[in-house]
């Protein structure tokens, strides 16, 4: 089976960190969200990979990833440019695909668990599409299914003002490549997109088996800040064990945290579950839990909790910054200014507070 990474789309969520870079490029725990992605498919077994390109910063998908044998992948780089959709994007992948199944992963989305245990379910059935699905407070913001009386998957709606049913649509499609011959005669839907989900419903209404998954454990799209923040706590809170390779002077470093090899933690505290990449700097300061730091980045005499600091950057003298996503390179000044600061703050920003 072949494996598609959505890397494409407008990420207009994620403004101003989306302006200099693909918003699935965004960390936590310090590694970028569609690396999860990629490693969840490699560790199916799901080795042959294309990447979609958006016309955002597209080279730095491709510096990070390269042809894929750091991350025991084999990379095909597909350019979509904008946003046209998620079929739109799917639809130039008809080469690369074959005569093939395939699974298609926005790469924006994480599930606790993985696709693992549905991968399965699929490769054995005679399915000509699987969508994952995961019951959620308000399905507004996705596809919804709608079911009938005995639990069939009768339709597939996108972002419905009144939705059919609280099961939304996970960003995960099993797919067989009669997939393509629906996308040929999309429409363009009310937001101007080839919708996968209207793809979908013409699969259904052809009288095609689409069969579907339930979702155990969490998902999450990590669309905007406060995603990338609570994906941030859940990772670091369930896969990041104590290790400490850098240098740790006249500081207290409790519970799980991983200090990253060249990384400096002077007369601090820090509580985890955290990380601190490689190089970083943190001195005369207080890292709270749920905290990533990225490489190179410097925390002088603040405290920074429930924070994701891309590498780089600089926080000095801020009393207390909390629920912040603050970009590659940006220093933030807080000059002692008192209470708390919950900041988003794009790559290469200079805030001085005072
Ligand atoms: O996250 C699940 C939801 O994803 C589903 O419930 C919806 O049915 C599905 O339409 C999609 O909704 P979003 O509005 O969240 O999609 P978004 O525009 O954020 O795009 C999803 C991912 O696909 C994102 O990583 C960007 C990428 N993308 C998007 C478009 C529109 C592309 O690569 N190319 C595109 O043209």
């Amino acid at each position: 089976m072949k494996g598609v990474i959505l890397h494409g789309g407008a990420g207009t969520r994620l403004r101003p960190l989306s302006y200099s870079g693909p918003k699935q490029l965004i960390p936590v725990a310090n590694k970028p969200v569609s690396q999860y992605v990629l490693e969840d498919l490699v560790s199916c077994g799901i080795t042959d990979v294309a990447i979609i390109l958006g016309e955002t910063f597209p080279e730095l998908v491709r510096e990070h990833y390269g042809d894929g044998s750091k991350f025991g992948a084999k990379i095909t780089y597909i350019y979509q440019g904008k946003p046209l959709g998620i079929a739109h994007a799917v639809g130039l992948c008809e080469e690369f695909v074959g005569d093939e199944k395939f699974v298609v992963y926005l790469g924006d989305n994480l599930l606790q668990h993985g696709i693992g245990p549905y991968l399965k379910k699929f490769q054995e059935s005679d399915a000509d599409a699987m969508v994952l699905l995961k019951e959620v407070e308000d399905p507004r913001r996705f596809g919804v299914a709608q079911f009938d009386e005995q639990g069939k998957l009768v339709k597939l709606v996108e972002k419905p003002r009144e939705p059919p049913s609280n099961y939304a649509l996970v960003g995960v499609y099993f797919l067989t490549p009669v997939i393509f011959d629906m996308i040929k005669r999309l429409k363009p839907s009310w937001r101007g997109e080839y919708e996968i989900t209207d793809a979908l419903q013409m699969l259904i209404d052809g009288g095609y088996k689409v069969d579907y998954a339930i979702v155990d454990g969490w998902w999450l799209d990590t669309g905007k800040k406060d995603d990338i923040l609570y994906a941030n706590a859940l990772i670091l809170d369930e896969r990041i064990k104590r290790r400490i390779k850098g240098e740790v002077k006249d500081s207290r470093v409790e519970g799980r945290v991983y200090v990253e090899e060249g990384a400096r933690i002077v007369s601090s505290k820090v509580r985890g579950p955290a990380i601190l990449g490689k190089g970083c700097l943190v001195e005369n300061s207080y890292i709270g839990p749920y905290t990533s730091i990225g490489d190179g980045a410097r925390i002088i005499n603040s405290s920074v909790e429930y924070s994701v600091i891309l590498g780089g950057a600089t926080i000095k003298n801020v009393i207390r910054l909390e629920e912040s996503l603050v970009g590659k390179n940006a220093t933030i000044i807080g000059e002692g200014k008192k209470g708390v600061m919950r900041l988003h703050v794009g790559d290469y920003s200079v805030v001085e507070l005072g």
